[in-house]
């Protein structure tokens, strides 16, 4: 997979990229990521990537033409399956959206800031929105490092035991069991025993049940999903 993340704040985007498993996938060249300074792309001698709102109002824009300047360059290098803007108004980030994004081989992730861009980018520019929750971010950097976090540990071999992608909350509308290690006993508490009986099917069994429970405690929205 070939990411480019677009922003007019690349410092604050890169150290997701540079510690444990996404800078892992890198180094094993499952993906690369590009993180790219908008302000390259302004035309003006102050590196200007935003304007005040037509119509008056407190806040800034950005303006379409450092961002279609960028989009264009990329396009010209490779072809693109999907063009994201970070919003709170996109699509909401769930595990079977980061599955689909997950298959994809070239992404572009736009971040937004200020009081968000020119409506031409969202209108002819950008494919698809994606929202990491109701509630508003300074910009779109942070939930653009959440989309690529949750998608590249998804890529086949990434994680160095796939299955362990496979049993992650949310993978089937379940939330994971409750995972223990040594000590066996802490203070009096136990760990509970079938974890130690060495009876696998008894295990996974124990696994399931304690899935379906804590799901119908915590999340029963999960288990009415369609
Ligand atoms: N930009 C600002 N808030 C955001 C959110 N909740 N999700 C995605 N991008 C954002």
């Amino acid at each position: 997979m070939h990411l480019d993340i677009v922003t007019c704040l690349p410092k604050l985007i890169e150290s997701p990229f540079s510690d444990s498993i996404l800078k892992r996938a890198q180094k094993k060249g499952l993906v690369t990521v590009n993180i790219i300074d908008l302000r390259s792309y302004s035309t003006d001698k102050h590196k200007s990537i935003d304007d005040y709102a037509f119509g008056g109002g407190a806040g800034m824009v950005m303006m379409i033409e450092p961002i279609d300047r960028c989009l264009e360059d990329l396009k010209s290098q490779r072809k693109y399956d999907d063009i994201i803007y970070m919003s709170p108004d996109g699509q909401k980030l769930t595990q079977s959206l980061a599955n689909e994004l997950s298959l994809k081989q070239n992404l572009i992730l736009l971040c937004g800031h200020y009081k968000g861009v020119d409506e031409r980018v969202r209108e002819h520019l950008i494919t698809r929105e994606i929202s990491i929750g109701d509630y508003v971010l300074s910009g779109g950097e942070l939930a653009a490092a959440v989309v690529a976090d949750t998608v590249i540990r998804l890529i086949p071999g990434v994680l160095s035991d796939e299955t362990s992608a496979l049993s992650d909350s949310f993978q089937d509308d379940l939330i994971a069991p409750p995972v223990y290690t040594r000590p066996a006993t802490y203070k009096g508490w136990e760990v509970p025993a079938v974890l130690i009986s060495g009876h696998q099917a008894k295990i996974e069994a124990w696994r399931h049940d304690q899935s379906v429970e804590r799901t119908q405690k915590r999340r029963p929205d999960l288990l009415s999903n369609p």
